[in-house]
């Protein structure tokens, strides 16, 4: 959601602006800009569209100096034109931001009354001409910048230069951003990702943090203005990870790697096969089981959440409320003691997730939370008591593949883990499902081995006006993830529905150009399935069955099957997710979307 840089550095620090906005485009692509300290004035470039375009514009005419900032832009305020672009700026400040500044009606009228004239309809434009207003009010910088951003509502990260001053000032406050060097020089970014390549060691600024920078001092403040301490820590090894390699498509890439991620979870956290621990998690081992727990999330990790609930209620007998973020924050929600909370997070800065779990320890500090996140440098990680990393590695493609059975997997073993703490699962029993776990790793490698079986799916999206996915008990998230995944990247209308819920309404959907997928898996419920797979294929449908079951044990006359290794009650989603990410990734490719970086989308949604 946005994305953004600030570098000042020993030589011409554009390519390296140019580079990190690269690294970042996934945080969004609907604009970009550059700004750089000339000898004497700000000079600014600005693209619409993805970044290609800026790189065509500075190709044509490039910046030189070596203090500036860059945005690659997700709109929120002001549709994607060059006007709405970051950085804006004054004729002497300028700034890039990520968040959403709430009050900045208000500021546009009082600083519009004091002169200010803007050019946007951003609510970031605001920024540097309240930013001016303080500078020319105080002599003192650090006062002008800090009296700003003490101003400011809502949620930041904001870089920021000035004409007449070689420093790159900074602000975090429900954004992320990050301070780095190496020896090209100083950075800011929003993710680490993007100065991976030329920066050797990393600060994850707190919440509240600002500061400033130049070649030789760096300053970072708290929030009341007293000053924080300089604590560099050994930047991760990532540029590998984040390379396509031989394919097409990161999400394509991704999907290719779930075998590994799979193993590496696994030897991570079950390296016997016989018992799970949590190191970043004690209270998992020492506390007693809470009588309730209830687990947060949007998107594809709520869809994560939605299947634990039925491996965690079958074997602990306490209630689990699963509830997307958004809603749980605002429907003033009844807590109460002896509460687990759980949320799930890929980027762990997920703005809902995140200002759920602030919600939470707020109303109730005396709980425990805990987080499944893929960033272990994240916010969520930072605030929440226990943490269950999630090993897959950066995750690039905006729809979320290798993440989403990454948290399934780790879910199964929490689940393991709390039924035999529970005692409701002999040790025997744990170590057959974990072994079943370390099995859909060889499950998924087999299934990607031969994806031509994929190819003959595609074709019955030519016509069709939606697509729907049907499953029952953990296979009804693992639906919706399905319809989600399709419309994502392929913009067809999709729907998942739990299978027994069908003939109560969707069913009107169905005719011979609808597409209907169906989950029926031998650990849950498949007799029911079948019967409303046959309730489906009476009324014209083109049936898709997702199965474990031989056509000979289970004849259904189905003409396009996709056959999957038999799983057990937890390793079974993992299984199959595979034809469901296939499936959307073909459909996309078929109808020629930007699979990587769908329309309106990105990859991570850091305002409300
Ligand atoms: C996944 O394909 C989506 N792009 C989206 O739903 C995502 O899962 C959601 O925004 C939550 O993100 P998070 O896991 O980083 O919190």
């Amino acid at each position: 959601m946005c994305g953004i840089i600030g570098a000042v550095g020993l030589n011409n620090i554009q390519n390296i602006l140019l580079q990190s906005l690269k690294s970042m485009e996934y945080r969004g692509y609907d604009s970009a800009g550059i700004c750089i300290q000339g000898e004497q004035h700000l000079h600014t470039r600005k693209a619409k569209g993805k970044l290609i375009n800026l790189e065509h514009l500075l190709e044509q005419s490039p910046l030189t100096g070596s203090l500036g900032i860059g945005h690659t832009r997700w709109a929120t305020h002001g549709v994607p034109e060059v006007r709405n672009a970051h950085p804006h700026q004054t004729e002497s400040i300028a700034i890039v931001h990520n968040g959403i500044i709430e009050n900045h009606k208000q500021l546009r009228e009082s600083l519009s009354a004091a002169g200010a004239t803007f050019d946007s309809d951003t609510d970031s434009e605001t920024i540097p001409w309240l930013w001016q207003q303080e500078y020319t009010k105080n002599n003192n910088p650090e006062i002008a910048f800090h009296n700003t951003l003490n101003q400011l509502q809502g949620a930041f990260a904001i870089a920021g230069i000035q004409a007449n001053e070689h420093k790159l000032w900074f602000a975090r406050r429900g954004s992320p951003l990050l301070l780095a060097k190496g020896e090209a020089g100083v950075f800011v970014a929003s993710d680490a990702l993007a100065v991976g390549t030329v920066a050797s060691h990393v600060i994850y600024l707190q919440e509240g943090q600002w500061g400033w920078s130049d070649l030789e001092h760096i300053h970072i403040f708290n929030e009341d203005g007293s000053q924080a301490a300089i604590q560099w820590e050994p930047m991760p090894e990532m540029v590998a990870a984040t390379e396509k390699g031989p394919y097409a498509h990161y999400m394509l890439k991704e999907i290719h790697e779930q075998p590994r991620v799979f193993l590496d979870i696994l030897n991570a956290y079950a390296p016997d096969k016989q018992h799970i621990h949590f190191p970043q998690a004690a209270f998992i081992e020492n506390d007693p089981l809470p009588s309730r727990i209830i687990m947060v999330a949007c998107g594809t990790s709520y869809h994560a959440a939605l299947t634990a609930r039925y491996w965690l209620e079958r074997y602990l007998k306490i209630p689990v409320e699963v509830d997307v973020a958004s809603e749980f924050r605002y429907r003033d929600p009844v807590i109460g003691d002896n509460t687990w909370f759980i949320t799930l997070s890929q980027s762990g800065e997920t703005a809902d997730t995140l200002e759920a779990l602030r919600l939470f320890k707020q109303q109730t500090p005396q709980n425990k939370t805990l987080v499944f996140c893929n960033v272990a440098s994240s916010s969520m990680v930072r605030e929440s008591d226990g943490v269950i990393e999630l090993y897959a590695g950066p995750e690039i493609g905006v729809a979320s593949t290798k993440a989403y059975t990454a948290q399934l997997l780790a879910l199964a073993l929490f689940s393991l883990k709390l039924a035999s703490n529970a005692n409701a699962m002999p040790p025997e029993e744990t170590t057959k499902h974990i072994q079943y776990l370390f099995d859909a790793s060889q499950g998924v490698e087999s299934l990607l081995n031969n994806t031509p079986i994929f190819d003959k799916l595609t074709p019955l999206f030519s016509q069709s006006h939606g697509a729907l996915f049907l499953g029952r008990g953990p296979c009804y998230p693992l639906a919706l993830e399905g319809a989600l995944k399709l419309k994502e990247i392929s913009y067809l209308h999709a729907e998942g529905y739990p299978a027994g819920e069908m003939k109560h309404g969707p069913i009107a959907l169905i005719d011979e150009n609808l597409p209907v997928i169906v989950l029926a898996l031998r650990q849950y419920h498949l007799d029911k399935v079948i019967s409303n797979l046959h309730e489906v294929q009476a009324r014209g449908a083109k049936v898709i069955l997702i199965t474990d079951i031989p056509e000979k044990e289970y004849p259904t006359n189905v003409d396009t099957i996709i056959h999957i290794p038999e799983g057990d009650f937890f390793s079974a989603p993992l299984l199959a997710s595979i034809p469901l990410q296939y499936l959307a990734y073909n459909v996309a490719r078929f109808k020629g979307t930007d699979v990587d970086q769908p329309r309106n989308l990105a990859k991570s949604v850091t305002v409300e």
